[in-house]
């Protein structure tokens, strides 16, 4: 028992998130840096890591440069266990990112200071603001200019609904960029420019009136610095652990990612204040980290991670208890018992074959098709983890078979796609046609290619017009579904689970439905993990 506490309070589960190109997958790489065996090589290496096989197990990914996969990172440092759970940036993959937000028990947002906050950082933000889940900020290219630190913390408060605790402050910006003062340690890393990737001296002093500052940074720079010190005292909160754990506050850090530069002291803020895994509600009870027996579910499902083999990797989160191969857990929805002989375990560079694995961590199970996103596994005992939505899709096609002699490739390839999440599949009650809803439009080419690469099917797309899915709940045999179903026969459609869906073509549909329909309840989101 001491021997779990103790593996549970080393682990830190969490998710980097941001706006494409703001620099996520730059700070991914940094933080690696001083987990793994490149720290001893030194911090030029980060090329490699790039482009390895670590954030990219999909071909397609390597092409289109975007993370469309969802991957697992781990490392150590300072005696900690650190799981990153990779998030794509990419608007048309945010259902994929929403979905791994369930799996961590903090963020870090990254902000690109010359672009400030935008679009996908709102929406992202948004969804974990929903959850309280504990954000730490990371204002990025400090390198080059960019808006007013102080002008961007107020954008940060506004846009994001956040409120800010700046633990660092810079010095400078873009070709005046000096350094860092870091509130938190309180000292001051000064920022070599000609020398990109490496810190220069770190000025240490016990008070900001200091002559060391002047001689460091000269004397206007050091008058600033005092003055917007004043301003970060009379204005700003004080930081406090708790406020921050529920997602009341969010400290800020400021840094260059690329010139590895206020990273270290962004990760070891966080190490220091970051959770620990926390508990979980399932639909019976809240389950604990520290309980004896395992629980866990499942987020992401990845097929044919290696083209060689037809297989899929359920990557599951561990909520209690410890999981150990070999043993037999329940998978509740199916009441099934299985057991799993080769679960990965994710690092940096690898993955490999593991016999335990404790709360916070991340265990990859194969799968011949036995687990669907949202599923819980347990000991025995019957309990569902909730929060795992599908939203409804913004895009609608249909998807026709374009070669008929790979009928049955085509149908399992887009089962398996869809049991990824990758898109939704609704099968139309009045002609079985099959149509797709994808977040983005680039979802389709995706589904198509993957169709064609791994499961050696061809698809057309034909267009559709149609607004929104609306999940539908109302009692079946009632004289007012009746109706419902007899006016609107043409649109109902069922999503994978069974689940039937009303295909609204317009917002004015809905609305004018729900008034001739009080008793239908139409939902915009339904819960994969509701059986
Ligand atoms: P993302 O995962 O959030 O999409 O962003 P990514 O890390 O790929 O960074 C996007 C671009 O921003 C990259 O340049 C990266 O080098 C650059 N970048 C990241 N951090 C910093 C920083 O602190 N300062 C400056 N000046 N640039 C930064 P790129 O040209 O698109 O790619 P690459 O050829 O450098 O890989």
């Amino acid at each position: 028992m001491a021997d779990l506490l103790q593996e549970i309070k080393k682990r830190k589960t969490f998710g980097i998130i941001s706006h494409p190109d703001a620099g996520k997958t730059t700070l991914t790489e940094k933080l690696l840096l001083f987990g793994g065996a490149i720290q001893e090589a030194g911090a030029v290496k980060s090329n490699k890591i790039k482009k390895g096989a670590t954030s990219d197990f999909m071909e397609i990914e390597r092409q289109r440069g975007i993370s469309v996969a969802t991957s697992v990172l781990a490392f150590n440092y300072k005696g900690h266990k650190i799981n990153i759970l990779d998030t794509p940036g990419h608007k048309d993959f945010a259902e994929d990112t929403y979905r791994t937000l369930t799996a961590v028990d903090s963020v870090i947002v990254v902000i690109d200071v010359a672009k400030g906050v935008e679009e996908q950082t709102e929406k992202l933000v948004k969804v974990c603001r929903m959850r309280n889940i504990p954000m730490l900020v990371f204002i990025n290219k400090l390198d080059r200019e960019g808006k007013d630190a102080f002008d961007l913390l107020d954008e940060v408060e506004q846009k994001l609904g956040l409120t800010v605790v700046p633990l660092s402050i810079p010095i400078g910006m873009g070709s005046d960029f000096q350094g860092i003062y870091n509130i938190w340690e309180n000292n001051i890393q000064l920022f070599l420019e000609d020398k990109k990737q490496k810190v220069g001296e770190t000025v240490k002093f016990d008070d900001i009136s200091d002559a060391s500052i002047d001689e460091a940074i000269g004397e206007t720079a050091a008058q600033t610095l005092r003055d917007e010190l004043e301003l970060v005292q009379s204005v700003y909160p004080a930081f406090c652990r708790d406020e921050y754990m529920k997602g009341n506050l969010q400290p800020v850090f400021f840094g260059s990612a690329l010139n590895n530069f206020g990273v270290r002291e962004l990760l070891d803020a966080f190490v220091d204040i970051a959770p620990m895994p926390q508990p979980k509600q399932a639909d019976t009870r809240m389950v604990k980290p520290e309980e004896k027996n395992f629980t866990g579910f499942v987020f992401k499902i990845h097929a044919n991670m290696d083209p060689k083999h037809r297989d899929r990797l359920a990557f599951v989160k561990i909520v209690s208890g410890v999981f150990r191969r070999n043993e037999n857990y329940l998978l509740v929805r199916e009441g099934k018992k299985l057991k799993f002989s080769s679960p990965n375990a994710f690092f940096a560079d690898k993955k490999e074959v593991v016999d335990e694995s404790f709360p916070g961590d991340i265990v990859g199970l194969h799968d011949t098709g036995n687990f669907r996103i949202g599923d819980t596994l347990t000991e025995g005992e019957k309990l569902n983890f909730k929060g795992i939505p599908s939203f409804s899709p913004e895009h609608f096609r249909y998807i026709n078979n374009a070669d008929p002699m790979k009928a049955k490739q085509l149908a399992k390839g887009i089962d398996q796609l869809m049991d990824e999440g990758v898109a939704q599949l609704f099968t139309l009650e009045m002609n079985g046609r099959k149509i797709i809803g994808t977040v983005g439009a680039l979802q389709y080419e995706v589904i198509q290619y993957r169709l064609e690469h791994e499961y050696g099917a061809k698809c057309t797309y034909e267009s559709i017009s149609i607004h929104k899915a609306c999940w539908v709940e109302a009692d079946e045999k009632s004289s007012e579904f009746l109706e419902f179903a007899r006016l609107k026969h043409r649109f109902l459609a069922r999503d994978k689970y069974h689940q039937l869906v009303f295909l609204a073509d317009s917002s004015f549909t809905i609305q004018m439905t729900q008034e001739k329909f009080p008793n239908i309840r139409l939902h915009f989101i339904s819960e994969y993990a509701e059986s």
